[in-house]
């Protein structure tokens, strides 16, 4: 999603505007764009594809001054190109904006109307040409800020910068995050902290509603009346992390190959290795007295949580409904405060995810949320946060992450049977056991398959359709391995449940069509042979991913057998996921897509 910085300076800001950008590229953007004010002249430099170039067009042409905005565009209303780039300048006026204008076509009408000319498709230049209106019609900037921010409708961060003030920023935020940062003389705002974390790491994080006046020597919050708000300060983690790719090609190879050291601090937070018991969470959400658990997040973190569902019924007896959030959000799904609602998002911003989370708050439930950024939205608004401790993730495929999230779930799972007397102590020891070897088993994994993994993925690479098979927690896995693979590679790929091949997808079964069967000897295996025996009579090449026993007592042909050690079930999800994260990096890779930037995806979605 667009990604948005600004910096009022005691300095040159360009470049450092530019930084900034940079830390937000994994959000995922498709042109770029700056403005600063010099010697009373606003002016910009904006540039369609990567920030390198827009650096170009800097070195080029420099922009002086200590004030500016820049944003990465992620197009929604217009194509990606430098005329839909942000900042829009309308009469003196530049805006950034992420998010969506949702009465954006009434708004243009009606300034069409009234002769403004617009030179963008894009939803965001309305903003500026009210603001423009509203200076003309002799409101002061305070008050036209305030004007505009009661026409628009939608889920928006904004911000805005006027010629002839070059002393000030003003940003208002209702829906995508907005954080402000605290300089020594200085004072800047941001997507997130991370991309200001060079600067400083004291930060406030706007609320939906809020409008903020910002100058070198501080921050004016004030809701759309213009009355007065406080927001407290904090210290932000973001800092303490280097956002760099060490001696890995891409983040997502470094994000795969940190998940045994990460998975073990996660684990630490929710597991008393000493005792081998699941610590006591979060008051918040008494598991033991629930009747029922909701859960709804997007994409990987969906599937994570599928997986989820799986082990809180089987373990702790407890009926889970989930949804993809975009669904979830509007089904008007009847619930109990006797139930609670767990919410799972990498990012904590996610705008259907928050979506929902709003609604079953609004039903009275205990809210949780298994979030990365702590400090985000989804967190805040939450009754108990179990964080997943995985560090910031930047490859735009989310892998780590969703490991780190398997193992939270896996942890809270156990601890919830033992609440409600379903998990005895014994069985506990036992899982916690489990999971405190995975870190170490990960590990070996990682180094064992890699090689294989590469050659297979040149084969892979060759063929346009790949159907990915599962059963159990299984079938999660093939879900995310065919997303994965997917969002990388731009292969076609679909995941099912291996029982469902024979009601539909058996008829595309040929021998162009690789079939990657996840089937640990778990008590489903002999069924999931079954379906393999059914891809194999009908030419299909198997690619097989299973453990020793299953490898030992398959016979089937397959055109790859990827053999990983014999764990338990408990922990085979987060161990199958690793060759499954592996094929998919390596053969995009080895295609040559822009794995860290997928086309047209977003790390953070905070849009509908
Ligand atoms: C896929 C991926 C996405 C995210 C989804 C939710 O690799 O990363 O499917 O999982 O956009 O994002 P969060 O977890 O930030 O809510």
């Amino acid at each position: 999603m667009c990604g948005i910085v600004g910096i009022v300076g005691r300095e040159a800001v360009a470049g450092r505007l530019v930084d900034a950008l940079r830390r937000l590229e994994y959000r995922g953007y498709d042109s770029a764009g700056v403005a600063t004010i010099h010697g009373g002249r606003m002016d910009r430099r904006r540039a369609e594809g990567k920030l390198f170039n827009l650096e170009k067009l800097l070195d080029a042409e420099p922009l002086p001054g200590r004030i500016g905005i820049a944003h990465t565009r992620w197009a929604t209303h217009g194509v990606p190109n430098e005329t839909n780039a942000h900042p829009h300048f309308v009469e003196g006026v530049a805006v950034v904006h992420n998010g969506i204008i949702e009465n954006f076509s009434e708004l243009k009408d009606e300034l069409l109307s009234e002769g403004a000319v617009f030179e963008s498709q894009t939803d965001t230049e309305v903003v500026a040409h009210l603001l423009a209106k509203y200076l003309r019609q002799g409101l002061d900037r305070r008050a036209a800020m305030l004007a505009m921010l009661n026409r628009v409708a939608g889920a928006y961060a904004l911000v805005v910068m006027f010629e002839n003030d070059p002393g000030t920023i003003m940003a208002a935020r209702f829906g995508p995050p907005l954080a402000i940062g605290h300089g020594q003389g200085e004072m800047f705002l941001g997507s997130d902290a991370i991309a200001l974390s060079p600067f400083t790491n004291e930060i406030t994080y706007l609320v939906d509603g809020d409008c903020a006046i910002m100058t070198a020597g501080g921050v004016e919050i004030v809701d759309y009346s213009g009355k007065p708000v406080q927001r407290r300060s904090q210290i932000s983690q973001a800092s303490a992390f280097m956002v760099d790719k060490g001696n890995h090609r891409h983040f997502m190879e470094k994000e795969i190959y940190e998940q045994p050291e990460i998975i073990s601090h996660a684990l630490s937070h929710y597991i008393d290795f000493a005792a081998n018991t699941v610590k006591a969470n979060d008051t918040a959400i008494d598991f033991g007295k629930l009747s029922g658990l909701a859960i709804s997040a997007c994409g990987t973190a969906y599937l994570s949580g599928l997986i989820g569902k799986y082990w809180f019924e089987r373990y702790a007896r407890l009926p889970v409904e989930i949804d993809v959030a975009s669904e979830f959000r509007y089904r008007e799904l009847p619930l109990s405060p006797s139930q609670a609602a767990l919410f799972i998002s990498q990012s904590g911003e996610t705008a259907d995810t928050l979506a929902s989370l709003r609604y079953c708050k609004q039903e009275g439930l205990k809210i949780g949320a298994i979030v990365n950024v702590r400090e985000s939205t989804i967190a805040r608004e939450s009754d108990a946060i179990f964080p997943i401790l995985a560090g910031p993730e930047i490859g735009v495929a989310s892998t780590k992450a969703f490991t780190c999230q398997l193992a939270v779930l896996a942890a809270l799972a156990v601890g919830a049977g033992r609440a409600r007397g379903t998990v005895s102590a014994e069985q506990e020891t036992a899982m916690v056991r489990h999971l405190a070897e995975m870190p170490r088993i990960m590990s070996r994994v990682l180094n064992e398959v890699q090689p294989q993994i590469e050659t297979l993925s040149r084969d892979l690479s060759r063929f346009k359709d790949v159907l990915y098979l599962g059963r159990g927690t299984s079938y999660p896995l093939a879900l995310e391995g065919a997303l994965k693979l997917k969002e990388i590679s731009y292969i076609h790929a679909e995941g099912y449940a291996a029982g469902e091949l024979k009601h539909g997808p058996i008829a595309l079964i040929d021998e162009n069509m690789p079939v990657i069967v996840i089937a640990p000897h778990d008590r489903f295996f002999e069924k999931t042979v079954s379906n393999m025996q059914e891809v194999a009579a009908r030419g299909g090449r198997i690619i097989f991913i299973t453990d020793e026993k299953g490898a030992a007592a398959s016979k089937l042909p397959t055109m790859a057998t990827i053999t990983l050690p014999n764990v338990d079930e408990i922990i085979a999800p987060m161990i199958f996921s690793l060759p499954i994260q592996l094929l998919a990096y390596h053969t995009a890779v080895f295609m040559g897509t822009d794995v860290d930037q997928p086309r047209n995806l977003a790390k953070s979605v905070t849009v509908e």
